[in-house]
């Protein structure tokens, strides 16, 4: 006996570890993806041309594939609203249809709707999967509800991707039903040529594909829908039972103010939820003017401030609990942004204002607290106010430095002797006639007078001349004669030509 339990509990540990095992390799906050609902069986996307669509649409709606609609800009508090309902929508009153879910109001779309790849940016060209929690955290999401398709084995995204004015990814012109927002506040909803996708001159900030454009210009469009998004290599089967069937779902839709409304139904494929006919007038009925469906079944999701608030319906590795699966794209509702986010780099985004840095101004903090123009043709503006060229200086930099002083700031004291005059900005002196040197401190030698020394004496007998005038009266003698004295100090060493000339000025002074 002893034996047996003690086997029993070999056993019994053994199965344990393989237990853990299992688990570990994957982790148990992730789902097991069972309750896939996929529109087509291989790979996503209508096989239609963009042509195929627009000709084969109601004759009511022209040539033009998409809806457009200008966003509310309500710029008041909250940004965003979100109601749960429980609601019976049975339309026969004999047996109950019970659905539960909830509905989110945003006021200013523009500016608080993001579309978020997995994980952050990158997570398309990775093919990442994450929870529509952790995602939300990478933007701090006051709402967040799962996106757009992708592929469950390989995780690449599907659709296009724009988020936050980067393309993520392009279909090419795949024929499913998108959601975006265009750089001028305009939501648009419908069908997108590779043209409308790529478009520079309004281009969108945010897309995202799903399947089935519920609601066009305020009508039911899920037949319409059909035709334009079903892959004609399939039979519709698989298409129409993705739309009829009862399961989870998620759409994003907006209403006749503009404000963008996201919904979400908890459900389990074949046994609650929702069809998408039943999405549509549930919509309807909540005045959506405008909506399509995202990915549901086991995707739907959605986190209200950073935790799950919806049921998911794929069970964890145990069976007893139901885990979120780890998606891709999602869409975010957050506070207000700034434009551009980070107020040019000098300031603060509160509640979509910039707050700017001292010195900078203007709603985006780009400006100058100065002007340029105020700072004149002689300073620069800066964020510390006008910095004056060397040489300026005053509040706008139109005041030259005061006579003796020069350089940045008008600063440095000009050197001038003589009383010769400094440039403001170098320092440099211009002496009067007369004199030369760096400060003006040298007489003209002897036989050169005038501006810069430069003129030659025209007296007669090679005589010296006034410096400063060129006259060559005898006066002279007077002024000069402390240079002449201090050579003869020095006759020594003068050569017989310099006592010469010294001899020819002495003749010219009346010394001799
Ligand atoms: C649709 O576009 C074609 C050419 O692209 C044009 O000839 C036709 O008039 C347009 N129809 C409408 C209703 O705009
Ligand atoms: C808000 O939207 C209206 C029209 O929807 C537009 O006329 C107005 O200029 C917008 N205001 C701002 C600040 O964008
Ligand atoms: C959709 O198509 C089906 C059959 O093709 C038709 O019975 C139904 O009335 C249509 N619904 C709408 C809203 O047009
Ligand atoms: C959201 O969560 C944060 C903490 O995670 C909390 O401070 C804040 O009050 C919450 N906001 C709402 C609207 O629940
Ligand atoms: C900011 O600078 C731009 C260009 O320099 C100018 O057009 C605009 O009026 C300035 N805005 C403010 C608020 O000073
Ligand atoms: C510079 O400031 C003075 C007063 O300090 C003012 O009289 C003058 O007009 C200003 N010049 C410019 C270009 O702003
Ligand atoms: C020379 O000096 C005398 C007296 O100082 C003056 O009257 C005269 O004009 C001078 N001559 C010249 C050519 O400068
Ligand atoms: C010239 O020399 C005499 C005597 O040496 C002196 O008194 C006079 O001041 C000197 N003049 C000048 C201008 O240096």
């Amino acid at each position: 006996m002893a034996a047996l339990v003690e086997n029993l509990r070999r056993i019994y540990f053994l199965l344990l570890c393989v237990g853990v095992w299992a688990t570990g390799s994957r982790d148990i906050r992730y789902s097991l993806d069972d309750d896939v609902l996929s529109p087509y069986t291989g790979s996503y996307g209508s096989s239609h041309s963009h042509r195929y669509v627009r000709d084969c649409q109601p004759i009511t709606h022209g040539n033009v594939t998409h809806e457009t609609w200008p966003a509310s800009n309500h710029s008041g508090s909250p940004v965003v609203e979100s109601k749960m309902f429980m609601s019976d929508i049975s339309t026969n009153s004999e047996t109950p249809k019970w659905v539960s879910g909830h509905i989110t109001v945003v006021h200013d779309p523009v500016r608080t709707v993001s579309v978020l790849e997995p994980g952050g940016p990158d997570g398309c060209e990775k093919s990442r999967r994450e929870l529509v929690e952790n995602t939300a955290r990478t933007r701090k999401c006051l709402i967040a509800q799962n996106g757009g398709y992708f592929d469950t084995l390989s995780g690449h995204c599907l659709g296009n991707v724009v988020s936050d004015g980067r393309l993520v990814q392009n279909s090419r012109g795949l024929q499913n039903a998108q959601f975006g927002i265009k750089k001028d506040g305009t939501l648009v909803f419908g069908y997108l040529s590779e043209e409308d996708v790529l478009d520079e001159v309004n281009p969108f900030v945010q897309l995202i594909s799903g399947v089935v454009w519920l609601l066009r210009a305020g009508e039911v469009y899920i037949n319409e829908s059909m035709q334009a998004e079903c892959d004609r290599t399939q039979e519709t089967g698989t298409f129409q039972r993705f739309v009829e069937v009862m399961s989870a779902r998620t759409a994003v839709g907006h209403d006749v103010e503009g404000r963008l409304i996201l919904f979400h139904v908890d459900g389990q494929t074949d046994r609650r939820g929702m069809n998408l006919w039943e999405v549509a007038e549930f919509l309807k009925k909540q005045g959506v003017v405008n909506a399509i469906n995202l990915d549901g079944g086991g995707s739907a999701t959605y986190v209200l401030n950073g935790s799950l608030a919806s049921l998911p319906s794929d069970h964890c590795v145990e069976a007893m609990w139901r885990c979120p699966r780890a998606v891709s794209t999602v869409l975010c509702v957050h506070e207000r942004l700034c434009q551009p986010e980070d107020c040019s780099q000098h300031g603060v985004c509160v509640d979509g204002q910039c707050e700017c840095q001292p010195g900078w101004t203007g709603p985006t903090c780009a400006n100058l607290t100065c002007q340029p123009a105020a700072c004149g043709d002689h300073g620069m503006c800066t964020p510390d106010g006008c910095v004056c060229d060397a040489g300026w200086m005053g509040a706008n930099c139109s005041q030259e430095c005061a006579a003796g002083f020069y350089g940045d700031g008008c600063n440095q004291m000009c050197t001038c002797v003589n009383g010769g005059s400094c440039d403001s900005v170098h320092g440099r002196c211009s002496c009067p006639a007369g004199f030369y040197g760096d400060s003006c401190e040298e007489e003209c030698p002897l036989g050169f007078y005038g501006l810069r020394c430069l003129q030659p004496c025209q007296c007669s007998d090679l005589c010296p001349c006034d410096p400063v005038t060129g006259s060559c009266n005898n006066t002279l003698h007077d002024q000069r004669n402390s240079s002449l004295h201090r050579g003869t100090d020095h006759i020594s060493t003068l050569t017989p030509e310099h006592l010469i000339s010294q001899w020819k000025i002495g003749v010219c002074f009346g010394w001799y």
